[in-house]
């Protein structure tokens, strides 16, 4: 039965369901964060995107199986970071989403893009930004929120990327159940 964090509150998963259930559905049906999206399933457009550990992932591919004991999980609903903040600000401040399918995705990529990098260059964030697909071709706009979310950062005065999070298990999740794994896999 593994055991991982989901925005910092404890998910104890059942040994009754499968270890090939996708992190996804998990997310979405079972704890109703519908804030990360189903695009293609095979991870190539990004919508999906999580993190883990602080990296981006695409949890429509990641098995329960790999999913280590410990592991923290971060979807766009528990975003806490100053970049986060910083990068969801400049998006409203952009207005960058047209129809917003794949905006959740977007967001925790170039959130883990500042993470790692204060500054990012052009070809940084194409290269950060490049396995997310935006239909309604939002890419200009998401890299000048981008750059603006870089400065806001700087000008703040450095990372603090983890300052704002909350100390582990304060708040238990309920267990993903044998049941809800047949209602995800119906
Ligand atoms: S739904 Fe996961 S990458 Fe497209
Ligand atoms: S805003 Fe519509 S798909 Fe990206």
């Amino acid at each position: 039965m593994p055991t991982f964090f989901v925005n910092q509150a404890r998910v104890d998963i059942a040994a009754s369901v499968p270890a090939d259930t996708p992190l996804l559905w998990i997310l979405r049906d079972n704890l109703n964060l519908t804030g990360t999206k189903y695009g293609c399933g095979i991870a190539q457009c990004g919508a999906c995107t999580v993190h883990l550990d602080g990296k981006p992932a695409r949890s429509c591919v990641v098995p329960l199986s790999a999913i280590k004991t410990g592991v923290e999980v971060t979807t766009i609903e528990g975003l806490q970071t100053r970049e986060a903040k910083a990068v969801q600000a400049a998006w409203e401040k952009l207005d960058v989403p047209q129809c917003g399918y794949c905006q959740s995705g977007q967001v925790m990529s170039a959130a883990a893009l500042l993470a790692q990098k204060k500054s990012p260059t052009d070809a940084d964030i194409d290269a950060a930004m490049a396995g997310n697909v935006c239909r309604c071709a939002t890419y200009v706009r998401i890299r000048a929120a981008i750059k603006e979310a870089a400065g806001a950062v700087v000008k703040a005065g450095g990372s603090g990327a983890r300052e704002l999070q909350l100390a582990h298990g304060d708040a238990v999740k309920p267990s993903v159940s044998g049941d809800d794994s047949r209602a995800v896999l119906a």
